[in-house]
């Protein structure tokens, strides 16, 4: 880290205090109550997410400018004529959504608000050097100022952004005349009904399964120094065959020399390359050991061009698709390998869409891999790049969904061209992490234009060729028009996996694709009050749980019947793999294997890893 380097201040703390016109300063960041806490609330630090955030591609030259901003709520977009002035009105924790405790503002129904911060110019920077400042994700519009000048804009809640700011920094010079000011003016229409885009399952109308929204700056923020030229982006794609391919890329779009290194275990040297960035590359490495969920086997690599030395990583794994005795198979390393895991919505009481720290993530993580599942269905929420570093390292295969658009309502030309342009961000920026096998675009018709043309058949095709090295579930669940290598149902409670019934709104099963049950399970249970997220419209949506039971002995029975009724059709017909609803409850959702405050564990552990591995011995004896 480049701590020495980048030294930043509190402003009103600062001898410019003079500049802001308000001699009491902001409002101090408190933590505030969540309605339901988690273990972690209040062991949470003002310095949060310390962590690199983007492990594909890290340099020993970075800062974190995660910690206590300030935050202004603001009347409108005509706001952003005249900046206001700072300190603004309150101290905030970054990264957070404003709705969150953990934010120290927790207040709904904001849509345009300005965030600050300020810190000094790299000392010591080598002139011909860059400095850039990194979004990982604001919710929805972004517009940054620096030094009170525009200096760049970003649409999309859930995608990083990278700003080349040297040029704007204040020059060297003694002291407070370092010190560079941003100020980031943030828009976020969910729910506005001029904006269909990509929201997930935000609402600020919350109820039933549709929860509480996320605005702002809710990933973390990070300066970079860079040399003047330097690699931009990395795409690396590892085979079971020990092919290694990709492109790296430069910061000047042409050919610069690029050595990529693979290192083993101890740092041994597995095979190295000498190339050019900017265009295709492929070598192969001798006898690597496999990634798969079971073996989950990284290799860190260092990639040189130039004065430029970055360090990443990569696991040797082949996704397809395959006839295996007469059915159409999702190969892994070219065996079936039936996949099983959760819907995981990655909410949290404290934090909403962030939990407090990476241990809180890896929480869930964990759970899943304890109980034998080996697949998360990330569902349609983009999470931090940490989080499929954890699947990397744990070894859980992740569908990935795009956010869907809203419910309802027929997407225009032009929202329907956004939604596409940010899955393609999401797929480029995603496409390196081996644990990541399935690219899902529509769930449950949300956002789907179901008329024919049947947009998905197209965007399948161009998924495709930004990334042939994946799956693509067009459609899971609803509205299937044959496209995609899925042929995916849901079906609560009972599932319908590749069989040969189906009840409305299923449709009999297509053998020339993949059978999946994307979604069944949701059997529900309701928690004590003190587990429960105490807000009136989520407890009155409880009614509309799929199944309720009665008591925890009554949960774990059905469940035991369901994943059994499951492992029947994996026996006897065409099902490769399943996903149960859900990871934890989620606000006015009560069928998690654990609560939404992750303090009550439903699942009878013993049962469940019983009753998983009975799912791939089905699975088994099918090869
Ligand atoms: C609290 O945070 C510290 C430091 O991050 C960590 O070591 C500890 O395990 C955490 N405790 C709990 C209960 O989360
Ligand atoms: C200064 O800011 C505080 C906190 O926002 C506010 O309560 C106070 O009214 C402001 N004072 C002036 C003089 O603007
Ligand atoms: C900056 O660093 C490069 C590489 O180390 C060196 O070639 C160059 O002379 C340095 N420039 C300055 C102004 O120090
Ligand atoms: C390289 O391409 C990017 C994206 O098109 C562009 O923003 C950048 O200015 C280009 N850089 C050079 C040196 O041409
Ligand atoms: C590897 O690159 C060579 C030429 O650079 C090309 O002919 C070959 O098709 C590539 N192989 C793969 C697997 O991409």
């Amino acid at each position: 880290m480049l701590t020495s380097f980048f030294v930043y201040f509190c402003l009103w703390n600062f001898s410019v205090v003079a500049q802001t016109g308000n001699e009491t300063g902001p409002i101090p960041y408190r933590l505030q109550t969540p309605l339901l806490d988690t273990a972690w609330t209040n062991n949470f630090s003002t310095h949060p997410w310390p962590e690199h955030p983007r492990p594909l591609l890290r340099r020993e030259s970075w800062q974190t400018l995660n910690g206590i901003w300030t935050y202004q709520p603001s009347s409108g977009g005509d706001d952003l004529a005249t900046p206001p002035s700072l300190p603004l009105s309150q101290e905030i924790l970054i990264p957070s959504c404003v709705e969150s405790a953990l934010s120290g503002i927790m207040s709904s129904g904001v849509m345009h608000m300005w965030f600050a911060t300020s810190f000094a110019a790299p000392d010591g920077r080598n002139e011909s050097e860059r400095v850039i400042l990194h979004f990982e994700a604001v919710d929805y519009e972004t517009t940054v100022l620096l030094n009170g000048k525009r200096i760049g804009f970003n649409r999309g809640g859930f995608f990083r952004f990278s700003i080349d700011i040297t040029e704007n920094l204040k020059p060297d010079g003694p002291n407070d005349l370092q010190v560079s000011h941003v100020l980031v003016f943030v828009f976020d229409p969910t729910d506005d009904a001029a904006y269909h885009i990509p929201v997930g399952k935000q609402t600020r109308d919350p109820s039933h399964i549709f929860y509480t929204p996320c605005s702002g700056i809710w990933q973390t923020v990070w300066l970079e120094t860079v040399p003047a030229t330097f690699i931009t982006s990395m795409d690396i794609a590892a085979g079971m065959d020990g092919t290694v391919s990709g492109t790296i890329y430069s910061s000047q779009n042409s050919s610069q020399p690029v050595n990529i290194a693979i290192l083993g275990q101890s740092g041994k040297v597995l095979a190295t390359y000498d190339g050019f960035s900017d265009q295709l590359f492929n070598f192969t490495a001798t006898s690597p050991k496999l990634w798969s969920p079971d073996s989950p086997n990284l290799y860190d690599i260092v990639v040189s061009m130039g004065l430029d030395v970055v360090s990443s990583y990569t696991g040797f794994r082949t996704i397809s698709s395959g006839i295996v005795k007469g059915v159409q198979r999702p190969l892994l390393n070219g065996k079936f390998v039936f996949q099983f895991g959760t819907l995981d919505q990655g909410y949290w009481p404290d934090g909403i869409y962030l939990p407090p720290s990476l241990e809180a993530m890896l929480f869930d993580l964990k759970l899943l891999k304890s109980l034998g599942m080996n697949m998360v269905r990330k569902h349609i929420k983009v999470e931090p790049d940490l989080f499929y570093q954890a699947c990397d390292q744990l070894g859980l295969l992740v569908i990935q969904d795009m956010p869907s658009m809203p419910v309802g309502g027929s997407p225009s030309p032009s929202d329907q061209a956004e939604f596409e342009r940010q899955l393609e961000i999401m797929v480029n920026e995603h496409k390196s992490y081996p644990s990541i096998v399935t690219w899902v675009i529509y769930n449950e018709g949300w956002g789907q234009i179901t008329q024919p043309y049947h947009p998905e058949k197209q965007i399948a095709e161009r998924i495709r060729k930004l990334d042939p090295t994946r799956l693509i579930n067009a459609v899971t669940g609803w509205h299937d028009h044959g496209a995609g290598d899925f042929h995916d149902s849901h079906h609560y409670a009972e599932p319908q996996c590749g069989t040969p019934f189906y009840s409305r709104p299923g449709v009999p099963y297509d053998p020339s694709r993949i059978g999946f049950q994307g979604e069944f399970g949701g059997v529900g249970h309701v928690p004590e009050l003190k587990n429960l997220w105490p807000v009136q419209k989520a407890v009155s949506s409880i009614p509309d749980t799929y199944e309720l039971n009665e008591d925890l002995d009554a949960y774990n029975y059905r469940s035991h019947q369901l994943l059994d009724h499951l492992r029947d059709q994996v026996a006897r017909f065409a099902c490769s793999g399943a996903v149960w609803t859900q990871t934890t409850d989620v606000e006015g959702e009560v069928n998690g294997l654990v609560t939404y405050d992750r303090r009550v564990m439903r699942v009878k552990a013993t049962q469940w890893k019983e009753d998983i591995q009975a799912l791939y011995d089905a699975a088994e004896g099918r090869i």
